[in-house]
C-alpha cells in the first residue's frame, strides 16, 4: 500500500514500515545480499535524530590515531560525506559494501539484513524525544518541498506522524526495536538518548568509543583527547564551518541537499516553539501508549 508522503514522494509499505521510493530500492538489495564484517559499526536513526552529530562523534573516536584535530576530514568535508548512508549507497552500487567499518542506516531492527546480526558487529541507536524528532523532521521537510507544491501543513504532519506513516515510521515501532535488542543484547546493541549526549557529552562519548572498543586511555583523557572530539563534533563548530555553511552533499546521483540543512538550532525542548498544546498532546498521547516502558 501506498499512503501520501510529506514532501513529493509517497511512502510505501514495506515489512510493518513506511519508506521513500528510494531508500526502499536499497533495503530491499541490502536484505538479499548485505555482507557485514564483525568489526562494522552501524549508526542506527530515525530521520533527524541526530544522525549528523552521531555520525561525526563515531567518525572521529574511530579515527582519532589516524587524523590529526587541526587538519581533520570534518574540517572540510560534510559528516555524510565521511559517513555513507548504507541504503543509498547500495542503490546505486548494488553489487558492493562500502569498504569502511562505519556506517549509517535508518533501516528498522526487525528488517535489517541477517548478516548484521550474525556477524557480530555493534549497533549504536541513537533515540531523540519524538517532538524534538518531529518538528525537526518537519522543517526539513518544508525546506526540501518544492517550491511549486503548496506548503506543509504542520497539523497534518502532525496527523500523519501519529498514524505512524512518517518516513521509517511508525516512530514508536523503529524505537521499540532497537530497544528491547538493547536490553537482549547490551554488548551489541547501545541505545544512547541524543538528550544525555547533550546534557553530559564527556560522559557518553566515553561510554560510547568504550562499546564500539575504541576506549579513551587514561593517557588520552588527561590530554583532553574526549574534550578535543566533543569541540570538533558540536553544533557551533561543525554548523560554523565553510563547508557546512555553502556547501552541499550529494545524497544520490539524483538528489543534492544543502549542508546546512542539517544544521538548524542543535538543541533539545524547541518543540515548544512550534506546537501547539493540542499538537503535543496528540504526540504525547501516541507516544506514552506505544512506549509506555521507555518514555
Ligand atoms: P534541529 O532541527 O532540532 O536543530 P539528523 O542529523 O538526524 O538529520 O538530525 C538533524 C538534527 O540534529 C537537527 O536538529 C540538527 O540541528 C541537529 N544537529 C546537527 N548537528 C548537530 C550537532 N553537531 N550537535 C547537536 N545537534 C546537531
Amino acid at each position: 500500500p501506498k499512503a501520501k508522503g510529506w514532501a513529493t514522494q509517497h511512502v510505501h509499505y514495506h515489512q510493518g514500515f513506511w519508506f521513500n521510493q528510494s531508500p526502499l530500492q536499497g533495503i530491499i538489495t541490502l536484505q538479499k545480499s548485505f555482507e557485514a564484517r564483525p568489526t562494522d559499526v552501524f549508526l542506527v536513526t530515525l530521520p533527524k535524530s541526530g544522525t549528523t552529530w552521531f555520525k561525526a562523534l563515531l567518525f572521529t573516536i574511530m579515527n582519532r590515531n589516524r587524523y590529526d584535530f587541526h587538519d581533520h576530514p570534518l574540517l572540510t568535508a560534510n559528516p555524510h560525506e565521511c559517513v555513507p548512508f548504507l541504503e543509498m549507497y547500495a542503490m546505486e552500487n548494488p553489487n558492493q559494501r562500502p569498504d569502511l567499518s562505519l556506517l549509517s542506516t535508518h533501516m528498522p531492527y526487525t528488517i535489517l539484513p541477517k548478516s548484521i546480526l550474525a556477524s557480530g558487529s555493534r549497533i549504536v541507536y541513537v533515540y531523540r524525544d519524538p517532538k524534538d524528532t518531529f518538528v525537526s523532521l518537519w522543517h526539513f521537510m518544508s525546506k526540501l518541498r518544492p517550491k511549486e507544491l503548496p506548503p506543509l501543513v504542520l497539523e497534518d504532519a502532525v496527523e500523519q506522524f501519529c498514524s505512524g506513516k512518517s518516513s521509517y515510521g511508525p516512530f514508536w515501532d523503529h524505537v521499540l526495536g532497537y530497544w528491547k535488542a538493547s536490553i537482549e543484547w547490551p554488548d551489541r546493541v547501545m541505545f544512547v538518548k541524543f538528550a544525555d549526549m547533550k546534557n553530559d557529552p564527556i560522559l557518553h562519548a566515553k561510554r560510547l568509543a568504550e562499546f564500539i572498543s575504541y576506549p579513551f586511555s587514561s593517557e588520552e583523557e588527561n590530554e583532553g583527547v574526549i574534550h578535543k572530539v566533543i569541540e570538533l563534533c558540536s553544533f557551533e563548530n561543525l554548523s560554523n564551518l565553510e563547508v557546512n555553511k555553502s556547501g552541499s552533499y550529494k545524497a544520490s546521483s539524483a538528489s543534492k541537499i544543502e549542508s546546512k540543512t542539517f544544521f538548524r538550532q542543535g538543541k533539545t525542548g524547541d518543540w515548544k516553539n512550534i506546537l501547539t498544546t493540542e499538537m503535543a498532546e496528540q504526540i504525547d498521547g501516541i507516544i506514552e501508549q506505544k512506549l509506555k516502558d521507555l518514555v
